[in-house]
Order: structure tokens, then sequence, then C-alpha cells
């Protein structure tokens, strides 16, 4: 454990979540917690090791839950992703965003805390924050990873307008990223960004493909690396001062035979060695990421604006571009991701479209039912024709389970939940019925 640490009033207490939004302090060790949290199970199957979960609830009670009394989380997490209240001390539409500052911190570090032994050896944790608590929490996180589990501070140009009366037009947030394992380890299973082909050309008409060139050259004096090239105009070549040619005489003679070599200059200049797109290693990730790569949270809003065209819009939704550059690098097919602070659901729509397992919580009712929940009806319905759909050409499939859970103290408010959110799978399942009948009828027509 560093030497360094953050201190904050009450953070040897644990933080339990209590009534609809509140929390409430108290020993961990406090009795009470021996107390199993109850649950309903709002869908007709089992959560088992393959379910995908909305869960309706905080997020801390529902990971203790799944983890005591489900498979669930079995199989071990492969990516966290948490985009929690970032405590700007501004109240949105849909939560409150202003806590006491030790209520935070001890709200974020019970929650990364309870995720770290749920994890896969080679998972990664992304949490998601601006500038108000994010030199807080990489203190909380080294807290709760070790230092030595930092892999990178991601910042995301979340904006592309400017606001002409800050001090600052602030248009990034950050993202943490820390991998248990260390960031050598996990760097040898996170995948690369695709490169873009798009800039790869065919100006010799070789029939297997346009292609990208690199020097045929390496750093350095190597003895068997020494020899003359003949240009096709008839000049002499020697590597440059320090440096060699990239391979011996023998393998270059190979590549010029298989037509792999490029003298650009009309001929005159130096040899190029010519790379296919199946040649081309992947992209490390930069650590800045711009608006025209992920998208913005306008962009966000906008998707959520075509699923929702009547409802007021979610204030802080991120755009799915973003979670699908984070879920490629950190998770594979059938791997499975979290998110603890649901939201609007972008986390789900595109773990499901990537065709990743997912368990997403989240605590507000109605965000669930205004949004959480027709989201996920409509990905899974294929009629969410937005965000990443078209790109990897989502057209539907698969399910997903639900289970409320209650919190422990305190009481909630307003009409029941599990009634709500019956009623709204029951009027779901109705429309699916009736879009699929409708699709099958189309089709009998056209053919
Ligand atoms: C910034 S929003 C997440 C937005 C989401 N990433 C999206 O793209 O729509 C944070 C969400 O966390 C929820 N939340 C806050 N505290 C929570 C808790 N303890 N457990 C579960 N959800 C919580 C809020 O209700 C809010 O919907």
């Amino acid at each position: 454990m560093s030497d360094v640490q953050l201190i904050w009033p009450n953070k040897n207490l644990a933080l339990r979540a209590a009534g609809d939004d509140g929390y409430q302090w108290l020993p961990s060790d406090d009795p009470r917690l021996l107390v199993p949290l109850t649950f309903d199970l709002l869908t007709d199957r089992p959560l088992d090791s393959d379910a995908n979960v909305l869960a309706i609830g905080d997020g801390l009670d529902v990971l203790e839950m799944l983890a005591s009394r489900t498979s669930v989380l079995e199989r071990g997490i492969r990516l966290v992703y948490v985009d929690p209240p970032f405590n700007t001390q501004v109240n949105f539409r849909q939560y409150r965003d202003s806590m006491k500052r030790p209520m935070w911190l001890s709200m974020m570090r019970d929650r990364l805390a309870a995720l770290r032994p749920l994890l896969a050896e080679d998972a990664s944790v992304w949490v998601h924050l601006d500038d108000s608590e994010v030199h807080r929490a990489r203190a909380v996180m080294d807290e709760v990873f070790g230092e030595e589990a930092f892999v990178a501070s991601v910042v995301w140009q979340k904006k592309t307008t400017r606001d002409s009366r800050a001090a600052f037009s602030s248009n990034h947030d950050t993202i943490l990223v820390y991998a248990p394992s260390g960031p050598k380890k996990w760097k040898t299973s996170r995948n690369l960004l695709a490169k873009d082909e798009a800039h790869l050309q065919n100006r010799d008409g070789d029939p297997r493909g346009p292609w990208a060139d690199a020097p045929f050259t390496a750093p350095g004096f190597r003895k068997g690396q020494q020899y003359d090239i003949v240009t096709p105009t008839g000049l002499v070549l020697r590597p440059p001062r320090g440096r060699s040619w990239y391979a011996t005489e023998q393998t270059y003679r190979d590549l010029l035979g298989d037509g792999r070599l490029w003298f650009p200059k009309g001929g005159d200049g130096s040899p190029r060695l010519k790379l296919f797109a199946h040649q081309l290693r992947g992209l490390v990730p930069f650590t800045v990421w711009g608006a025209s790569d992920t998208g913005t949270n306008d962009d966000a809003k906008r998707h959520l604006l075509t699923m929702f065209p009547d409802g007021e819009v979610f204030d802080t939704p991120k755009p799915e571009a973003l979670l699908e550059r984070i879920i490629h690098i950190a998770t594979n097919p059938g791997e499975l991701v979290v998110d603890i602070f649901g939201g609007s659901g972008t986390t789900a729509a595109v773990a499901h479209k990537m065709r990743r397992r997912w368990v997403i919580a989240e605590r507000n009712m109605q965000t669930v039912l205004d949004f959480l929940l027709p989201r996920m009806q409509r990905v899974v319905d294929g009629s969410d024709l937005g965000g990443i759909t078209e790109t990897i050409s989502w057209t539907g499939g698969g399910r997903f389970e639900m289970v409320n859970v209650p919190p422990r103290f305190g009481t909630l408010s307003g009409r029941s939940r599990v009634g709500a959110v019956k009623r709204q799978l029951a009027y779901q399942e109705a429309r699916s019925v009736s879009s699929r009948s409708s699709r099958e009828e189309s089709h009998l027509v056209a053919t």
C-alpha cells in the first residue's frame, strides 16, 4: 500500500444506499449488513452465467446480491466501465449531482472495492469523470487497485461547441483506466484499434489490392544489410548513413521478385516496402480521443431523441461510438461488461450489439422506465437504427433478464417498481409480437 493517501471524514465507515437516492454511513461490521438483500425477478428465466442483466437498484447492492445469490458474475468481469455522477454540484433532470465530497469519495471507493474481487484476471476498470473529482478519484483508485495498476488517463473530447461565458470552455472528460494485472500484462490481451484502410492506395495496379508503404531501412549498422540496390532507373543506392537496409540481400531479392517493393520518384527513389491490409498491425490507442472518432454528448442526445422523440432528453448520455471503442479495446465477444451507473443504457446497448454479455445497474426507477428498458427493448427487437447499429450491421436479437434489488435501508417512494416494470415488459412483448408479424406479412407480400 502507498505511504501517501487521501483522507476524508468518515473514510473508515461504509456507505450504503438508503431510500430512493440517499445513502447511510455505517461501520463495515454492522450486523445489519449480514441480513441478505431481497430481490424480485421481473423476467421468467433464471439469473445464470449466460444471462444479460438489467438491475434496478444501487450498484453496490446489485453486485452483492448477484455475487452471493446467482451465478451471473461467476466467470469474472472482463470490463468495468462506469460513468457515475461527476459531483459537478449541478442537478440534472434525471439525477442529483451534488453530494458532499466525503460521501462521493466513499460512494466511489466502496463500489470500486466491491468490483475488485469480481474481476477476471485480465480485466480493466474504466472510470469516466470530469475535472470536478478526477484527481481525487485517481488517488482512490490507486488505493483500491494499487498505483501499479494504473494504465492511462484518456481525454475524451465531449463537445465541439464553445462556451464563450466561461474562463475556459471545457470540452473534455477524463476516463481513468486501471488494470489490476498491471499495464504490461494487460497489454498482451487488449485489442488494438483497427487501422484506417481509407489511406491505402494501389499506385502500381497490384492485383492483390491497395497497400500502404514503409521505408525499406532499419536503424543502426548491420553488416549483412549493407549492399547495393539498383533502382528501376539504374541508380545505385546504399543505405543512408547510420542505417541498414530493412532485410538481407536474399530477402530483398525475394521481395522484389514478389512485387512487394515500390520505388517512388518515378523509379529513382529509395525502395519502400508495400504492406497490404492484412499485413497492417492495428494501432495502439492514443490517450486523446477526438469527437470525430468517438462522438460527443450531443451526438448521444440526438440518438436518444430518435428513439424517444416525445420525452425529455437524458442530460448526460455518452455516445455509442465512445463505448464501442472502449469495449473493443478491453473485451472479446462473449465476455462480461459491467456498468453500475446505467443512465440511459449506452453501455448495455453497445455491449449487446457487440455480442458481449452485460450487467447494468441503475438506481433511478424513472430512468429505467423512460430510457434504459425501452432502449434495450429496441436494441433486441432491431428497431434502434442509431448509434453503432449500421457500422456493425446490428439487426436485433438476444435477450436480457430484469431484477429489482431494493435497498436495505430507508423506504422507496412512489408506485411499485415491480408492477411498473412488469406492465412495460408486457406492453413491449405485445409490441414486438405485432411488429414481428407485420414484418413477416410484408415479407410474404414482397416474396
Ligand atoms: C452520468 S449518468 C450515466 C449515463 C450513461 N453512461 C449514459 O450513457 O446514459 C449516471 C447515472 O448513475 C445513476 N446512479 C447514481 N448513483 C447510483 C447508484 N448508487 N447506483 C446505481 N445507479 C446510480 C444515476 O441515476 C444516473 O442515471
